[in-house]
């Protein structure tokens, strides 16, 4: 098992056992893809939410050179009209290519893009390729000098056709790599969210064929996901490892479908939202009538969203209940793309300014493929969690242009720009541009947890939370050493004081290092216990969680000691 896996289920484990989150519904078995938090969790989150809606709604960092913009809030229903969905795309095309194993016993369902055909070719059919690849490698040398654009241009010079520069590149991708797309020896079916992620486990699971089947060494691999997989190589299900099983990737759309009322039928059909940014879209204008907003503004909403993931993974962060903290900033299209690097820089600002430490952060920007028809940029802020070597999305902060404005326009008034804005200055009448930072909170709770795991076997509980002033559930505890000789009634007043401004517990049960180290798991940054000494001469030891070291202050000065501290 590798050191991450491992960190992975202490965190898992912790989480269970100090109440972050649980499975949904345990004592029925559970229900894959639903999560519920707990006691610590639901403060975590709540924690998390708070300084979203602080930080970037009332009271949002300043614009760029100064300019002014506002950001107000709005809270939607979860159920809208079919139409929303229609008009946003959502009902023809947000859907994943989905592939279903028909053995009997497995019946699994996979993302085809997440389900992956590892090929290993031996030793021996690799030198065979080569051989017979020899004439090909001449024949391409002198073109593997050249670049992309080069090869373009020569295309085009001499009238190639693309299907001639596709095999051109795959040939040239077979040369530097050494890898062939022909069948290879074995195939290996794996579940996973990336090509490297595919291969690494096609390995691990090849050990245990090779033992088996005393396999020649097979050490040169390929990977494709069942989207895009060789149609002649052998198509195993990637549980039950049974070929000729898998049906054909078929679309499957990811909107949870209700109904309103007492009939069901076509007419009764709605959707659970599946993001909660189309609520503020279809909104636009009643804010826009109902309040003295501008453009550039930004409407910001805080909300529950449900995607039927076919394969919900790595703990939270895959799930079909989740929740989304979302701003539609609208502006004017020629500074769009200053309010797209503003955005983008204050997103990755705040993660960092909440502990997330840089090196784990990784905006990485979507290459002109990536990015949908509408869309001039897009950042996904990735973070590197332990269940995966790849860095995976916290966020996207996406330019959308006036497609969304103009879609609605269409849909519900019959004018692509019907939600139009007049510019004060230049008296123009255009639809504004939308950016769009949209992050999941479930991610960054995550991120939040794994950030603050520390291990330090040194210490007498190795286990212990950091969590950032702002996010810890409890900012502070207070013991009396002994539940009796005055001790209480010199802790009861201070804890009183503490908990009307910050969340704080009192404990005065069992040996003063189990409650320490119960305080540690839940990340509380500062233990104050009254002893002996504090019934002589006014004073009490805090307790440091990150470095386990003791002050002594006066009694008087717990609340003011832990804000001086906590920046809070
Ligand atoms: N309005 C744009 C939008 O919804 P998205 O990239 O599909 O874009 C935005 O989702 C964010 O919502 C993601 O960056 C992620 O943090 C969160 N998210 C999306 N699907 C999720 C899921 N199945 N489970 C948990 N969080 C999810």
């Amino acid at each position: 098992m590798s050191s991450s896996t491992e960190t992975m289920e202490k965190i898992v484990a912790l989480c269970r056992r100090r109440g972050f989150i649980f499975g949904s519904s345990e004592i029925y078995g559970g229900i894959g893809g639903f999560w519920d938090y707990g006691p610590l969790g639901c403060e975590l989150k709540k924690n998390i939410k708070d300084c979203w809606w602080n930080d970037m709604v009332r009271n949002p960092p300043p614009g760029p050179n100064g300019t002014e913009y506002q950001m107000v809030g709005v809270d939607c229903s979860i159920i809208m009209n079919p139409k929303v969905w229609e008009a946003s795309g959502h009902v023809g095309g947000f859907q994943d290519p989905m592939v279903a194993c028909k053995a009997e016993g497995c019946r699994k369902l996979f993302r085809a893009d997440q389900a992956w055909l590892v090929g290993f070719y031996s030793r021996d059919d690799f030198n065979r390729l080569q051989d017979h690849d020899r004439e090909l490698v001449d024949r391409i040398a002198p073109l593997l000098k050249k670049s992309d654009k080069e090869l373009s241009e020569l295309a085009d010079d001499e009238g190639l056709s693309d299907d001639f520069l596709l095999q051109l590149n795959e040939s040239i991708f077979e040369v530097k790599t050494g890898m062939s797309a022909r069948l290879p020896t074995i195939t290996i079916g794996v579940e996973a969210g990336n090509q490297v992620e595919a291969m690494n486990t096609a390995a691990s699971r090849l050990t245990r064929h090779q033992r088996d089947k005393q396999l020649h060494t097979l050490n040169i691999r390929k990977a494709y996901s069942l989207a895009e997989a060789p149609k002649d190589w052998p198509r195993r299900c990637p549980v039950c490892n049974a070929t000729g099983t898998l049906t054909e990737p078929r679309e499957f759309n990811l909107m949870f479908e209700t109904n309103i009322g007492a009939l069901q039928d076509s007419t009764s059909k709605a959707y659970l939202r599946p993001e909660t940014a189309q609520g503020i879209f279809a909104n636009f204008k009643n804010v826009m009538d109902s309040t003295r907003v501008k453009i550039p503004f930004g409407i910001a909403q805080i909300g529950k969203a449900f995607r039927n993931e076919i394969n919900p993974r790595n703990y939270t962060f895959r799930s079909r209940e989740f929740e989304q903290m979302e701003i539609e900033f609208f502006c004017w299209p020629d500074t769009s793309m200053m309010w797209y690097e503003f955005w983008r820089d204050v997103r990755i600002k705040w993660y960092e300014s909440l502990g997330i430490h840089s090196d784990k952060l990784r905006p990485r920007e979507q290459g002109d493929d990536e990015l949908a028809h509408y869309s001039d940029a897009c950042t996904d802020i990735e973070y590197l969690f332990p269940f995966s070597e790849e860095t995976q999305e916290l966020e996207g902060v996406a330019h959308r242009g006036d497609f969304d404005l103009s879609a609605h326009g269409k849909a519900s008034k019959g004018k692509e720009n019907a939600f139009a804005v007049v510019n004060d200055e230049t008296k123009e009448r255009l639809v504004p541009h939308v950016i769009e930072p949209s992050a999941g909170v479930d991610r960054f709770t995550l991120a939040a947890i794994t950030e603050a795991y520390s291990f330090d076997e040194n210490r007498a509980s190795p286990e212990f939370m950091k969590f950032h002033p702002r996010l810890a559930p409890i900012k502070a505890a207070v013991f009396p050493l002994v539940a009796k000789d005055g001790m209480p009634d010199i802790a009861e007043p201070i804890y009183n004081e503490i908990r009307k401004h910050l969340p704080c517990q009192y404990d005065a049960k069992q040996s003063i290092g189990k409650r320490y180290a119960r305080m540690d798991e839940a990340g509380t940054p500062f233990c104050f216990t009254i002893d002996g000494q504090s019934k002589e001469d006014g004073t009490v030891t805090v307790r440091n969680r990150d470095d386990a070291s003791q002050d002594r202050i006066d009694k008087s000065r717990c609340l003011e000691y832990l804000r001086d501290k906590l920046g809070l």
